[in-house]
């Protein structure tokens, strides 16, 4: 058995005109883990649970017939959770620091509805292009709790932000700090600011989505003087009005420890520009928040915790540098924690291929149009069919979508109960970066966003249609 793996890896590579094409990994001796719905329940929305039906449903809604009446694939979040966890990060800031805001990040996830419920539970909002502030302003969203984001934004975004009266622009160029600085003085105005910096450190996550390297395109470095420069250039235009600074050092982190060195070096930083122009901030923005858990095995830091560690590591350092927490707000901008887990998507299972001794491919109606996650980061998930969700997974496939590429998996050697044609499939932790990263490759009309609260279901986002796709083909 041994031997017929080891050949079975090595035939697994092969060369074809002179690249090396890796397929699709697989591993012939994993076994069905046996776990139910209730076993899932870290990686799954609050509201779910089984039914009388045997069927999982969210917030009171049975997730067979909810696939039944709006089709799949479909995104499916459970706004309680969107609600917790936000308010979890609120509470945490307030127990720990004299004042602060959560900015969610709307490159997680961005409708109108999303925007409201910030409006209503105090929240700010990150926004990282014209688009998100474009729904946002839609939505009615207060731009002065709007943080605008981005390494190149166009003079067109920048325009749209200063004369939405946008609440900061987090500057991170040489070029964007004259820019702006003109388009505020054009407009008679003053700008409040934030300058992005790179603390230099490397956290533990996928290279994709570390940000906080030297080796980044985002933000001014500590080590080549830039960050010195750029704060000069900062005070001395008059439009413009430094709050302070901000930092992101990546996404998807467990390994919290990282943060303490960041803000070690933005402090050593402000430590500078104390002594040289007599500044000091009156914000910290310190970027994205903890990782989520998306497997049975991720167990990722509280966010009561991921707060603590933050907010004890700033006071220590605003102690030497002379700094009362009470003239320091503190900003955090979490995105995946705050939907990932609150968000699932339904499939219905189309085709079933059980290739003898290779694998079983289930086939489902949608794929790296909806979820690029796998494809882009090897991401894993967690998945069971909705109705038979009581009964433990005793059945290992490989879960393929639809297009015309064999690099379209969502699930790879997934665990799962044994799928039949029809059955209605459900991918966890699918909230995050799912359907603001979609798209319409092979002319895929995107799939509807569907939020479930007190057994209500309420789209949000509705699906796309042909007419959708020739609305913008003009030619
Ligand atoms: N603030 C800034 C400036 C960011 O760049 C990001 C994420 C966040 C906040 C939110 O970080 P979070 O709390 O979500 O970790 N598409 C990737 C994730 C890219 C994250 C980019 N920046 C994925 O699917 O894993």
């Amino acid at each position: 058995m041994a031997l017929a793996n080891e050949l079975s890896a090595i035939l697994s590579t092969v060369f074809v005109k002179g690249y090396e094409m890796a397929h699709l990994e697989h591993d012939p001796t994993l076994e069905p883990d046996g776990l139910t719905l209730a076993d899932l329940a870290h990686v799954a929305p609050l509201g779910a649970r089984v039914n009388a039906a045997g069927h999982m449903e969210v917030a009171g809604v049975d997730l067979v017939d909810l696939a039944t009446a709006q089709g799949t694939a479909l995104y499916v979040m459970d706004e309680a959770h969107i609600r917790a966890q936000l308010n979890a990060y609120q509470a945490a800031l307030a127990e720990c620091w004299p004042e602060s805001a959560v900015a969610y990040a709307g490159k997680a996830f961005t409708c109108k509805a999303i925007c409201r419920l910030l409006t209503e539970e105090g929240g700010w909002l990150d926004a990282s292009s014209g688009g998100e502030l474009a729904i946002a302003l839609a939505a009615g969203f207060a731009a002065e709790q709007v943080i605008f984001h981005g390494n190149n934004k166009t003079e067109q975004e920048l325009i749209e932000a200063i004369e939405a009266g946008i609440g900061r622009i987090v500057l991170d160029c040489f070029e964007e700090i004259e820019r702006v600085q003109r388009l505020a003085a054009d407009r008679g105005v003053v700008q409040k600011v934030l300058l992005r910096i790179k603390p230099g450190v490397v956290a533990d996550t996928h290279s994709h989505i570390i940000t906080g390297a030297e080796d980044s395109k985002f933000g001014f470095g500590i080590s080549d003087g830039w960050a010195e420069r750029a704060t000069e250039q900062v005070l001395e235009a008059a439009n413009l009005e430094l709050m302070g600074l901000h930092c992101h050092i990546g996404s998807q982190i467990f390994a919290i420890d990282v943060y303490q060195q960041a803000v070690g070096a933005l402090f050593r930083l402000l430590g500078q520009l104390k002594q040289r122009f007599d500044y000091l901030p009156r914000e910290l923005n310190l970027g994205g928040g903890v990782g989520s858990a998306y497997r049975v095995e991720h167990n990722p830091p509280s966010i009561s915790d991921f707060v603590k560690t933050l907010t004890d590591a700033v006071k220590i350092h605003c102690e030497q540098l002379g700094l009362a927490p009470s003239e320091l707000k503190l900003i955090v901008e979490p995105g995946r924690s705050i939907v990932a887990n609150a968000g699932i998507t339904l499939y219905t299972v189309g085709a079933i291929k059980q290739l003898e001794g290779i694998r079983t491919f289930v086939a489902v109606d949608g794929g790296m149009t909806d979820n690029i996650r796998t494809a882009l980061y090897d991401a894993r998930y967690e998945c069971v069919i909705a109705n038979r969700v009581g009964e433990p997974r005793d059945a290992i496939v490989t879960v393929a979508g639809k297009h015309c590429e064999s690099g379209d998996v969502v699930m790879i050697d997934a665990s799962i109960q044994t799928p039949q044609v029809g059955d209605t499939l459900v991918i966890m932790t699918t909230g995050a970066y799912n359907q603001s990263m979609s798209s319409n490759y092979n002319k895929q009309p995107r799939p509807a966003v569907v939020w479930l609260a007190d057994g209500v279901a309420r789209e949000v986002v509705r699906r796309e249609t042909y007419a959708d796709l020739l609305a913008t083909d003009v030619g």
